[in-house]
């Protein structure tokens, strides 16, 4: 063996001794990939695990921390903080590592695009960060749907409640609010009726906390929905379910788009 490797350069051989080294290596990977994928913290950290330990919250106390909160990271991260920051407390780690403020990009529908208002989308990054995904592996038999149902059932209420609901102890803007219902999950849809009804544009302190208030009404509500949860109490509310309904991803609000020729999706033949 040794006296031919020796002896022996030839391109064939060498790439012979290429190939199973190559093989040697990608068996390497494999057993490596084999370790990952058996287990589920390796490839997607520790914090992968649910649900987060949940403690009962106040939500009165929580939407006034999200009112407060507002004025410094906005919306998103307004819900987001107003219950991690309390749970950081009472619970401690995951909570302590999760990096909330970086969720200001949610602010008027992510960097004032418009689109999800930022409450509703910190409130489903918190629902599903404690609950955890519906694709996580069944508990007793039961698939974890809680996350994505809580997440459902912010925006439909959302959408239908007279906005904003929760009026802070000490509100930074002493001016009647009016109230207006978006019909809508979105930033640009629930701000826009509610800046044509008052009259009061983008940039004025009324409209500012308009959305500190929705923020905190938010976060009241789900404070409610995940103490129920970890009361086992929970039901899910929310009736509009798109996907099943129209074939296709939508809001509940087709005609305000397409007026009265609402298009149909193609549907899946049977
Ligand atoms: C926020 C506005 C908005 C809402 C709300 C909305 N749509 Fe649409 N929808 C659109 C736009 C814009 C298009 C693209 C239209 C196009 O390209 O012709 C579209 C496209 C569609 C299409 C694709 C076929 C087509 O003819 O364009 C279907 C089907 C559809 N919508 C159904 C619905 C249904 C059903 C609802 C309510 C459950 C709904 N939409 C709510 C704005 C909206």
């Amino acid at each position: 063996m040794e006296k031919s490797e020796k002896t022996c350069h030839s391109p064939s051989r060498r790439q012979m001794m290429i190939g199973t080294a190559g093989v040697l290596a990608a068996g390497t990977v494999l057993t490596q990939l084999g370790g990952l994928l058996n287990s589920a913290h390796a490839v997607g950290g520790s914090t992968e695990k649910w649900p987060w330990r949940y403690e009962k919250l106040d939500p009165a106390k929580t939407a006034e921390i999200a009112y407060e909160e507002w004025y410094r990271v906005f919306c998103g991260a307004a819900v987001i903080n107003s219950i991690f920051s309390q749970l950081r407390e009472k619970v401690g780690e995951p909570y302590t590592s999760f990096p909330s403020d970086s969720f200001v990009f949610l602010e008027g529908g992510m960097v004032g695009w418009g689109m999800t208002c930022g409450s509703n989308a910190g409130a489903a990054i918190v629902a599903n960060t404690i609950i955890g995904p519906r694709i996580q592996p069944e508990i007793a038999g039961k698939k974890v749907t809680e996350g994505h149902e809580i997440t459902e059932d912010i925006f439909q209420w959302y959408s239908e409640a007279s906005m904003p609901i929760f009026v802070p102890k000490t509100p930074k803007v002493t001016t009647e609010l009016v109230k207006t219902k978006a019909e809508s999950p979105l930033c640009h849809v629930s701000v826009g009726k509610w800046m044509k009804a008052s009259g009061f544009p983008i940039g004025s302190p009324e409209r500012k906390d308009r959305c500190a208030r929705v923020a905190a009404s938010v976060a009241y509500h789900l404070v409610e929905l995940l103490n129920d949860w970890k009361d086992g109490k929970y039901k899910p509310t929310a009736t509009h379910k798109p996907v099943k309904e129209f074939g296709i991803t939508a809001q509940m609000n087709c005609m305000e788009c397409h007026g009265d020729n609402v298009p149909s999706a193609p549907m899946a033949k049977k």
